[in-house]
């Protein structure tokens, strides 16, 4: 009969320094880790790729078709962070491969950097700091503000954004916000009607969008006209939200009086990398090397949670909190006492019309006993976990495998 596949067989590699508490969670299920430093060239990833069974990526690594193509024993993908644009998702779910992230494992670590930056800006602190370090005391009220009483704009008003919103009105910052979703404003915010109506009145622009063909250089050369002279840009979000040659421009101009940028279009794979930008060496510009999220709080509530969710997968089938295929939330065990323990096949499949029956009738005529079932589909892809009696567990998988639909099957336990 067949037997789950023993779990010290089961490799972990996790790439860029995820936080020791992921690895730990991962060990002690019994699962083999490898930690690699930092986010490696194509030819070794590849090589590190061949025999992993679990991946673990912050925002570096790249995971696109071919290097997917080459991890033939992936079961399932962890973003460490919470962007999943670093992986070919398309590529994941069409090889029933789920991957998983944190949605707000570093939520508050960016807002409280935001709502420093805002009065750090305001107060042109950086650039006092940089010419006392250059040996000057220039002690002057000029071009400083408090931050009481100000408008921010927010775009974007998921979980970051709505957090800031909270932080910035207990600084008494009057809080405006456009998203494209209608949004439950906190507090005393007030969602605006268009982006231009934002722009409008916002002495402080923060972005928290992700990068969406719809967000691509959302703030340019037309957007930083619209803003009043002396606003300040921030953008903590990713790379390409911000046009940073019209940001440049504006800056120097005198219109914006300032920025924070912790992102940018290209940005060096691993540190001691040089890093270029057309943002370098502007007054009362900060910049910060993409740590918007990067707290140890943050990375060990990350760490915690994206390991737990690839544990919960291997060892039940869940994918709750996917990003890519259908979540399908299980109990660690589908029966208990007397009766002798099922076993449980997984099962991603085309959602195509009378797949179903197809399912349905390739196991009636294995002579498959299914004790219950939990299905759940997008648009393209279903995903189906099947407790069936340990006898039929191998005829089921040959039964599912002959389905021509099917994408991936397998024996969990
Ligand atoms: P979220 O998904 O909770 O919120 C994003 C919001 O943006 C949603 O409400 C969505 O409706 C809205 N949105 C999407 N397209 C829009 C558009 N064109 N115009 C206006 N609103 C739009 O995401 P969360 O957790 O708030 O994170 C936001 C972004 O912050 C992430 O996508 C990620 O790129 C970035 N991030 C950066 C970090 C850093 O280290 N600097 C760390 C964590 C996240």
């Amino acid at each position: 009969m067949r037997t789950s596949f023993p779990k010290g067989k089961i490799k972990a590699v996790l790439f860029e320094g995820v936080h020791d508490a992921g690895a730990e969670l991962l060990e002690s299920e019994g699962f083999g880790v490898e930690r690699v430093a930092g986010s490696p060239p194509a030819d070794e990833l590849v090589a590190l790729l061949a025999d992993a069974h679990l991946v673990g990526v912050r925002s570096k690594t790249q995971l696109r078709g071919a290097q997917l193509a080459g991890a033939g024993r992936l079961l399932a993908v962890g973003c460490f962070c919470i962007g999943t644009d670093q992986v070919d998702l398309e590529v994941a779910r069409q090889s029933g491969v789920p991957v998983f992230n944190s949605p707000f494992g570093n939520t508050r670590s960016v807002a409280e950097l935001t709502i420093a930056e805002i009065v750090m800006l305001s107060r042109r602190v950086f650039e006092k700091s940089a010419m006392m370090h250059a040996g000057v005391w220039d002690k002057s009220a000029l071009g400083a503000r408090e931050v009481r009483g100000r408008t921010l704009g927010i775009i974007g008003y998921g979980h970051i954004g709505s957090q800031v919103s909270v932080l910035a009105e207990a600084l008494g910052m009057r809080v405006v916000f456009h998203d494209v979703a209608p949004k439950l404003p906190l507090g005393n915010a007030t969602q605006s009607e268009s982006l231009d109506a934002l722009l409008a009145q916002a002495d402080v622009v923060t972005v928290h969008v992700p990068a969406s063909a719809s967000t691509a250089e959302l703030l340019g050369e037309a957007e930083f006209a619209k803003l009043r002279r002396g606003a300040i840009v921030i953008n903590n979000a990713r790379g390409n939200v911000v046009d940073l040659a019209a940001a440049r421009a504006a800056i120097e101009s005198g219109h914006l009086s300032g920025g924070a940028f912790d992102v940018f279009p290209q940005e060096p794979r691993s540190r001691g990398e040089a890093f270029e930008s057309e943002l370098r060496g502007l007054a009362n510009v900060i910049l910060t090397p993409h740590i918007g999220g990067s707290t140890l709080e943050a990375q060990e509530a990350i760490a915690r949670d994206v390991a737990g969710k690839l544990v919960k997968f291997v060892n039940v089938g869940s994918t709750t909190g996917a990003v890519n295929v259908p979540q399908v939330e299980l109990p660690v065990q589908a029966s208990a006492g007397e009766i002798e323990r099922p076993h449980r096949v997984l099962h991603f499949h085309k959602n195509v019309p009378g797949v179903l029956s197809k399912i349905n009738s390739a196991l009636a005529s294995e002579g498959v006993n299914v004790r219950s079932q939990s299905l759940q589909t997008d648009s393209e892809v279903g995903y189906v976990v099947l407790d069936v009696d340990p006898s039929a567990s191998e005829a089921a998988l040959a039964g599912l495998r002959s389905i021509e639909e099917t994408i991936r099957t397998r024996v969990l336990w």
